[in-house]
């Protein structure tokens, strides 16, 4: 797997791996991507927070965690990760566009993912995402709809960042 993503790594140019503010993603095959952050603390925590939330079904699952270096020699830290379909894509593509990028480009691009998201946030799989999150004691934050996907047709949440385990009281 290592040699693999080092390798595909190599090939893609640095302006196409997926992006959002501080996790960046390249997709190995179909069902396996790597996940990478610029902060070993970043992988470290979004790694083990993935790792709990999939045990329970509610993440994608996690493989290999891996250093690695990109083609501009800066090191980077990230784990491999189960490839979801993320819903704000497939609800870009039911609105004729190709993924979520090509809509926020339209000069209503704003207004088009803002109706996508409080569709989501209406939608009876966020309640259920969002309950069963809580009930394994973790704060949700940030479930917008290009950060859930579904893997075998079942909602999970894709970007745990802000994610935080919840204190006992
Ligand atoms: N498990 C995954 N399956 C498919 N795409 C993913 C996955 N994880 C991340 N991505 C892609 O990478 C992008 C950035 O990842 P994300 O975890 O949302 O990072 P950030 O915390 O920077 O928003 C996502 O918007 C999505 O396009
Ligand atoms: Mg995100």
């Amino acid at each position: 797997m290592r040699q693999l993503i080092q390798d595909t790594i190599e090939r893609t140019p640095g302006n196409a791996y997926l992006q959002g503010k501080k996790a960046k993603f390249i997709q190995i095959d179909e069902d396996w991507g790597f996940k990478f952050y610029s902060y070993k603390e970043d992988a470290n925590q979004t790694y083990e927070m993935q790792k709990y939330l999939a045990s329970h079904g509610l993440a994608p699952q996690v493989g290999e965690q891996m250093c690695i270096r990109l083609p501009n020699g800066s090191y980077q830290y990230g784990y491999v990760t189960e490839v979801a379909a993320i819903l704000s894509d497939i609800k870009a593509r039911q609105l004729g566009f190709k993924d979520e990028l090509e809509m926020c480009a339209q000069p209503n691009g704003r207004a088009l993912y803002n109706q996508c998201d409080d569709e989501w946030e209406d939608s009876d799989d966020f309640i259920w995402l969002t309950d069963q999150i809580r009930k394994v004691k973790v704060e949700e934050f940030d479930t917008h709809v290009s950060n859930v996907g579904y893997i075998r047709g079942k909602i999970v949440v894709i970007d745990v960042h802000q994610y935080e385990f919840k204190e006992d009281i």
